[in-house]
């Protein structure tokens, strides 16, 4: 009695849609293993692949709480047993600690008498992402869940709104060796705004999703650009302005820091996508970083 669920990894934020919005990138992801067990409550046990030394303690670890929330929420009368599989890099800003904690009530959910929706997963598996960065945000929870560009509005009941793409698009994600912890890159942002630059990016995000519903190219362009939160974070990423300025370069729609960094993606035309990777990956090499460097569409 068990099952197995793969969860990708996300780009939080999308540049313009801070906290609300991100896109799933299934090239990578974990992988979570539910067993059905006697004895009550949660137990993980085992964590592989990428990263082992994850906490064991189910109240400490964002897979393990998310089942936990998921089984004292259900009062259920049997336990279950946890076996991660990490494909995501920690610290990458590639939502590892949300694709666990989704990965895990998906697998679980298998386990269950009678099936819960994914909105009444996504609310348990955002008690495993409070875990991990102390703060209760979507945009990776989402977009794992939900799998492409998804917008999530509101926080106690979320709504979650699938976006479409166009179907030319492809992202670029460069992950540099390099940890950035999410704590601390929230822990720098100004709590207040220049008003010229909420309406900025007001329109950004406007425009951006007008954009992708109405498949103009032109209108994503202008409008994949972060003016509040990347001039901000930017500093913590070494290179990043050459980065970013080699994908721009190579013709990239947009380009910016995925989730809270270091990662960093760049949106593109499937024809540009391999020079894009490549440039990007040159520039973080110029500054002594090595890295790792993906392409996926965005389903
Ligand atoms: N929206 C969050 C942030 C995502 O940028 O802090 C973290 O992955």
């Amino acid at each position: 009695n068990s099952a197995t669920a793969f969860a990708p990894a996300s780009i939080g934020n999308v540049a313009v849609g801070f906290d609300v919005l991100g896109h799933s990138f299934q090239t990578i992801g974990d992988r979570v293993t539910a067993r059905r067990i006697a004895e009550p409550g949660v137990r993980i046990a085992s964590i592989g692949g990428l990263v082992c030394d994850l906490p064991r303690e189910p109240e400490k670890n964002t897979a393990g709480m998310a089942v936990l929330s998921m089984v004292r929420d259900l009062k259920l009368d049997f336990g279950i047993e946890l076996e991660i599989e990490k494909g995501i890099p920690l610290g990458s800003g590639l939502g590892g600690s949300a694709a666990s904690a989704v990965a895990g009530v998906v697998a679980a959910n298998a386990l269950l008498p009678k099936s819960l929706t994914k909105l009444e997963l996504l609310k348990f598996a955002m008690k495993g992402e409070e875990v991990a960065s102390g703060s209760v945000h979507v945009d990776n929870i989402a977009p794992s869940l939900f799998g492409g560009l998804v917008l999530t509005v509101g926080i106690d009941n979320p709504n979650v709104k699938q976006i479409p793409v166009p179907p030319s698009v492809r992202c670029v994600l460069v992950h540099p060796h390099m940890t950035l912890s999410t704590r601390a890159a929230r822990e720098i942002l100004n709590r207040s705004i220049d008003l010229s630059n909420v309406i900025w990016q007001s329109a950004n995000l406007a425009g951006f999703l007008t954009g992708c519903f109405t498949g103009d190219l032109r209108l994503i362009r202008e409008s994949l650009e972060d003016v509040i939160i990347e001039p901000q974070r930017k500093v913590l990423i070494p290179g990043f302005q050459a980065v970013k300025d080699a994908a721009l370069k190579h013709g990239a729609l947009g380009c910016s820091i995925s989730g809270a960094g270091p990662t960093v993606f760049a949106w593109c035309e499937e024809p540009q996508a391999t020079a894009i990777r490549d440039a990007m990956v040159a520039a973080f090499a110029a500054y002594k970083l090595d890295s790792d460097a993906w392409i996926s569409t965005l389903d």
